[in-house]
Formats: structure tokens, sequence, C-alpha cells
């Protein structure tokens, strides 16, 4: 298949374009570089030795996206194409609500007029808001506690009115836990600007002496260590899981929870992560961070069933893989 990836020079999006490629798909990538560069599109090229013809476009952008459709037989997109950071999304709400809802328009109505009938979306775990753990595919969303968390709740809905209307338009809603790590080829991985805002950048850039410690967001959580849980999953098990979705989709809206269905918490990802590399992390215990919740993981089972995908990658590889790409890469 001809895919067209908005997003693709980013973080997730790069991966998934390795493994397009690997699985004998080929790829466009549509991306206005507000938050990478082409750097880890040329990496692919050198690990594949496969070409990825790249459109500097915004895909809120009507005209452009129509024209990169007319120039080129697409038969699906998988829609990377957002900005991320929670706490900046509450700050700038309207920016948030325009780029990521606009351009999930934009491209679903391209698609549908272009008989490009597979459209696969980056969602997030974040739409099961406070639900009871682990997160199953058919509970009930809640509203997000933050304007980019409802930008995702909005885009799923959009995308489900759109599959009802146009019966040959199949969607695959997936829902991502907390995508972490690098290939193992340390040439790709994740390359935050400024100071991240997650865990694992944070500590590889620690781990690094770029910064002096990591805060531990709260020891006071009802969890086994009072910290905080979350469900890693290896960007390259994620990235996988979107080849399954794309080659399984059936017509219609199809909803998958992309984890692991495990949990951990900052302090076993920490001990793990000296364990494996050998590395300290300075770290101390600060307050709670505002609009967090103690505990979530996903209900991974649909996925292995309904896609016969699930993470392969262990925690100790996700923090052997983050550490040689932070590393390798940059100053
Ligand atoms: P990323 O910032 O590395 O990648 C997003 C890419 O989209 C960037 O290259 C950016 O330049 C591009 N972009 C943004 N707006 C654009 C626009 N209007 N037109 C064209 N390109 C645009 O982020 P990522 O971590 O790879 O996330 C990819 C997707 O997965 C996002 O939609 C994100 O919300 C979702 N997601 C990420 C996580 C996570 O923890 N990383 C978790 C759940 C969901
Ligand atoms: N944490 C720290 N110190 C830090 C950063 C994080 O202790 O410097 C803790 C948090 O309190 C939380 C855990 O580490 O307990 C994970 O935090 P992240 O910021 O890495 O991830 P979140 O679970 O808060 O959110 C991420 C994405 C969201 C997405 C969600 C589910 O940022 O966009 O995963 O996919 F919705």
């Amino acid at each position: 298949m001809m895919i067209l990836v908005s997003g693709g020079a980013g973080y997730i999006g790069s991966h998934t374009c390795l493994y397009l490629l690997e699985a004998g798909h080929s790829v466009i990538v549509a991306d206005n570089l507000s938050n990478s560069s082409t750097e880890m599109l040329e990496r692919v090229k050198e690990i594949t030795g496969s070409d990825i013809p790249f459109f500097n476009v915004d895909v809120t952008d009507k005209d452009a996206v129509e024209d990169i459709f007319n120039k080129n037989q697409i038969d699906g997109v998988i829609h990377f194409a957002g900005f991320k950071a929670v706490g900046e999304s509450v700050l700038k709400p309207l920016d948030y609500y325009y780029n990521n809802t606009v351009s999930t328009m934009v491209l679903a109505q391209a698609c549908i007029k272009h008989k490009a009938e597979r459209f696969v979306f980056s969602s997030s775990a974040t739409v099961y808001g406070e639900n009871k753990i682990p997160f199953s595919e058919d509970m009930k969303l809640m509203p997000a506690t933050n304007p980019y968390g409802q930008t995702k709740v909005i885009s799923e809905q959009i995308l489900t009115d759109a599959a009802k209307a146009n019966p040959d338009f199949s969607v695959a809603l997936l829902r991502y836990f907390n995508p972490v790590g690098a290939h193992e080829s340390g040439l790709i991985g994740e390359a935050p600007n400024g100071i991240p805002g997650n865990l694992m950048p944070y500590i590889t850039q620690v781990a690094k002496g770029r910064l002096p410690k990591l805060r531990v967001f709260g020891n006071d959580y009802n969890t086994p260590d009072g910290t905080g849980v979350r469900d890693y999953i290896h960007v390259c098990d994620l990235a996988l899981g979107h080849i399954a979705a794309l080659s399984s989709i059936k017509k219609g809206v199809n909803v998958y929870n992309l984890g692991t269905g495990r949990g951990t918490s900052v302090m076993q990802l920490i001990k793990t992560f000296e364990e494996v590399n050998n590395v300290r992390i300075p770290y101390e215990i600060v307050g709670r961070r505002p609009g967090d919740i103690a505990e979530f993981y996903a209900d991974a089972r649909k996925a292995e069933i309904e896609l016969k995908w699930t993470a392969k990658r262990s925690l100790a590889d996700m923090c052997r893989d983050a550490w040689r790409f932070e590393k390798n890469y940059g100053a």
C-alpha cells in the first residue's frame, strides 16, 4: 500500500515509517516540522535503504493536502500530526483545538474524496479519564481534564461520525499508553525540544548530565510504592501495532488499546534504568503534578485477539534502547 504518514518526521511517526517500509509498503510523509526536523527521516532512509518522499506541509492546509492526494495514489493515512504537550495545551487551548481537530478533518475529507479508505489515528489513553483500571475499549469515555485530551476525544468523535456516513471508510482509533524507548540501532528516538515534560526523556537527560536531577512527582499515591503507575510501551512495539491495524482494519470504526497491560511505577522505572544501563539517576521527591492520576494501564486483549499483535519488548529493553539513543544523539 501507499501510505501517507502525517507527522512522520516526529518520534512515533519516524519509527512507524521504518516498519512500514520493512513491511513492504510505500511511504510519503507530510510534516510541517513544528516539532521535528528531517533528520530522523534521513536516518530511516539510512537504516532501510528506501526513499521517503517528504512534503513540508501543514496538514490543516486543505489545498496543500489536496495537492498531495492529486499527485499520489494514496491507499491510506496514518495521522500522527498534532501538538501533544498537556501543559502547553492549557496555556494555548485554541492552538491545540485548531491544529489537532482541523488536521483530522482535512485528512479525513481528502481520504473520502480520493477513496483512500484506511485511516489510522493516534489517540491516547487520556480519553479514558479516571475510569476503573485496566482501561478497556468498551468503556464510556470521560471528558479529559485538559484541552490536549479533549482534542483526542473530539477527533475520535469526528472520525466515528465520518465512518458512519461513509460506509467504505475504515477507521482505526489507536489509544496509546506511554510510548518510550528508541529503535535498537540507536539512530532514531525521542528528541524533544527544550526541557522534557515526560518521564523517560527526562531520565535519559539526567543520565547524560544535561539535567541535574529528576523530580518525582509525588510518593503518596495509592499505589504499591506511592509513585505514579503507567503502562510504558516500547515505541517499536507501538509502531508495529500500526502495521497490524492497517492490514486488519475492517469497515467502520475499530478501536484498540496499544499498551502492554502492565503497570510500572516511577520508582520501578528509575531502578530498572539504573540497573540495565549501569548509571545513577539522582532524584528528589516533590509534590504531585497537577492533573496527574495515580495509576493506569491497558486491557490489551482486544488488539491481541483481533490484530494478532502484542507488545514484546520488556521494560529493560525500553530503558536500554532509550539510553543508547540519548548517548548517541546530539551534544
Ligand atoms: P511528535 O511531536 O514527535 O510528532 C508529531 C509530528 O507532527 C511532528 O513532527 C510535528 O512537526 C508534526 N506536526 C504537528 N502539527 C502539524 C501540522 N499541522 N501539519 C503537519 N505536521 C504537523 O509527537 P509523537 O510523540 O510522535 O506523537 C505523535 C502522535 O501521537 C500525536 O498525535 C500525539 O498526540 C499522539 N500521542 C503521543 C503520545 C506520546 O506520549 N508520545 C501518547 C499518546 C498519543
Ligand atoms: N513524572 C515524574 N517526573 C517527571 C515526569 C513525570 O515523576 O519529570 C511521573 C508522572 O507524575 C507520572 C509518570 O511519571 O506518574 C509518567 O508521566 P509522563 O509525563 O511521562 O506521562 P503521562 O502518563 O503523564 O502522560 C503521557 C503523555 C500524554 C498521554 C498519556 C497516555 O504525556 O499525552 O501519556 O498516553 F495522554
